[in-house]
């Protein structure tokens, strides 16, 4: 379900799920979290994210979330976030496809981001009956401004690579040369002196402490809205493949 590979200094772990459209689980999220920690006592230089089968995530699993009676549900993904966040070597994410829910906020924590033109991000986490995580709900305004994560945090709506890169969500958008393009700015990363980097990215993340504390915020505001009714019918209507009850959803 994750594929951890080890090469030449560089990790690359890869969302392996594809009948689910590599939908994120609790082991998931603890395989990506012991994979990007393991970085940080070996020789690696490098962190790459991709996903398979030209999607990157469907986020989030929804019936995890439905079956999620408090915060326990999270723990797994507060530790994979809290990887990479600390992850101290530059982490590459390489998106193709479909990268939902957290498939995009898990973006705004990486330091290179190339995604194909068909790519389509979404934080529907409003459409669910929940609210930003991991400190989306910080970094997306302060990246593109407030009308602009209004819409895309307030409406959750996919949007393309052109909004993405608008949003400074990803770095650059390419067509089908996009393994090429990480390949080269991986083989850049890998030939830096390794001290220099990891303290450039060190002092380009000052503001950590703020984050880690703006996600705590969070994700109170998350696993109280997860109970609420308006949640649980929404998750059930994805999982019984049916509209939502909007007198319920509205609530
Ligand atoms: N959690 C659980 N299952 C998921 C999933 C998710 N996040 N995303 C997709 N799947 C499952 C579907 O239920 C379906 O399962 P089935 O074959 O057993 O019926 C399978 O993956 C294929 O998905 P499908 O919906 O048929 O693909 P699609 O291309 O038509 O649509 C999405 C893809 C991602 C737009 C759609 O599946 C979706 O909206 N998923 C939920 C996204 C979401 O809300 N994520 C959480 C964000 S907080």
């Amino acid at each position: 379900m994750i594929t951890v590979k080890n090469n030449d200094e560089v990790l690359t772990v890869t969302i392996n799920r594809p009948d689910k459209k590599n939908a994120l689980t609790p082991s998931m999220y603890k395989a990506m979290a012991d994979a990007i920690n393991s970085a940080k006592d070996g020789d690696v230089r490098v962190v790459v994210i991709e996903g398979i089968n030209g999607v990157f995530t469907s986020g989030n699993d929804v019936a995890e979330f439905a079956s999620a009676q408090s915060t326990t549900g999270v723990n797994e993904t507060v530790k994979f976030m809290q990887a990479l966040l600390n992850c101290d070597v530059p982490v590459v994410a390489k998106v193709e496809g479909l990268a939902v829910g957290i498939g995009t906020t898990m973006l705004l924590h990486c330091d290179f981001v190339y995604a194909h033109k068909n790519a389509k991000f979404a934080m529907p986490f409003i459409n669910l009956g929940l609210v930003p995580e991991y400190a989306s709900s910080y970094l997306i305004p302060r990246f593109a401004g407030h009308l602009k994560a209004a819409k895309l945090l307030m409406l959750g709506e996919f949007f393309d690579v052109d909004v993405a890169k608008e949003c400074e969500i990803i770095t650059e958008s390419s067509a089908d040369d996009l393994q090429q393009t990480v390949d080269d700015v991986v083989t850049k990363l890998r030939n830096k002196p390794r001290t220099a980097l990891i303290d450039t990215k060190k002092l380009l993340k000052s503001n950590k402490t703020f984050i880690k504390s703006h996600i705590d915020v969070e994700l109170e505001v998350f696993a109280s809205a997860m109970q609420r009714a308006s949640a649980q019918e929404a998750f059930s209507a994805f999982l019984d493949k049916r509209p939502v009850n909007q007198k319920i959803f509205r609530e």
